[in-house]
């Protein structure tokens, strides 16, 4: 039952929990007009403490196009919080109003201690370095819906791995199913911290700094940008952000049906030329993650049976 529920990390729920939210995702893109009057009446905050275009707009499209209202702040400075308010009274205020809450905010750790004094479910948004579940939910059902399954793949995971969450919260997340082997690519700086290597269990993995060589081996490759907010040296981030730019060229050795994924937003890390490659999905992924989101507020709003 996940009514009610908070989402810290993709970890919260369970595979058969995840694959009900999944089922119900496929069902809306099969037949959104059956859901359009499901959430009137129910009101999402969307507290964006980080700049965001993607998690905000897509949790706001679907609350919206659930039949629900919003309220919410993209810029924390015109809150309270300018005025010292504490996250633990301004999410107690928000429970007096909004019936779900969705955080973004740079500290890791931020959305757990909202949820210790919420009376309404918090949906963790993005919290620093840490996590990025509701975007896991978004590229898992990308993978199931494109891959038709989430077990059997190799993935490539290329870029900034140490300081990006989306890839933290991905690989924890797959290293629940069967056989996916994961091949990590990023220079040495920005390898992928200890702590996941530690959550694999038991997946075979392989690190490399060389794209090129791993490239013809990937059922999926997940580029991620090189995360600028999170450096302390400027100079040591413009020595590092187009570690990985790719190509067309760099392409020709990939599979037929690998599928190119980015967690968006995109830099340099990909040449526009690639978006008309076949095997680019990053867009539809995009729009997925709408449709996820609207499965997940179905399910923690417990208004299934509305449809
Ligand atoms: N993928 C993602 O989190 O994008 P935004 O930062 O634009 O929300």
């Amino acid at each position: 039952m996940l009514k009610g529920r908070h989402l810290i990390e993709p970890n919260d729920f369970t595979i058969q929990e995840l694959d009900e939210i999944f089922t119900l995702a496929e069902d809306i893109i099969k037949k959104p007009e059956a859901y359009s009057d499901v959430c009137k009446g129910k009101l999402l905050a969307t507290l964006f403490y980080e700049p965001s275009t993607r998690t905000r707009f897509s949790f706001e499209a679907a609350m919206l196009r659930l039949g629900g209202s919003i309220i919410g702040f993209s810029e924390a400075q015109s809150t309270s919080v300018a005025k010292g308010e504490s996250i633990a009274d301004t999410i107690r205020t928000i429970g007096c109003y909004a019936d779900i809450a969705v955080m973004r905010h740079p500290k890791e750790g931020a959305p757990k201690l909202a949820l210790k004094y919420s009376n309404i479910p918090v949906i963790n948004a993005g919290d620093g370095g840490h996590q990025h579940p509701t975007q896991t939910l978004t590229d898992l059902l990308t993978i199931r819906y494109l891959k038709k399954s989430l077990s059997n793949h190799t993935i490539g995971l290329c870029g900034d791995l140490k300081f990006g969450r989306t890839v933290h919260s991905l690989v924890k997340a797959l290293s629940r199913y069967e056989n996916i082997k994961f091949i990590f690519i990023s220079p040495s700086e920005l390898q992928i911290p200890q702590y996941i290597k530690d959550e694999l269990k038991g997946h075979e993995y392989y690190e490399t700094s060389n794209l090129e060589e791993v490239i013809d081996k990937l059922d999926i490759l997940y580029m991620t940008r090189v995360q600028r907010e999170r450096f302390i040296s400027e100079e040591e981030y413009l020595r590092l952000k187009d570690s990985y730019i790719l190509t067309t060229e760099k392409l020709k050795n990939a599979k037929e049906d690998m599928i190119i994924m980015h967690p968006l937003p995109r830099v340099n890390e990909i040449a526009m030329e690639v978006d008309n490659d076949k095997r680019a999905v990053y867009f539809k992924q995009a729009r997925f993650g709408m449709f996820v989101r609207m499965a997940l507020l179905i399910k923690l709003l417990g208004v299934e049976n509305n449809a």
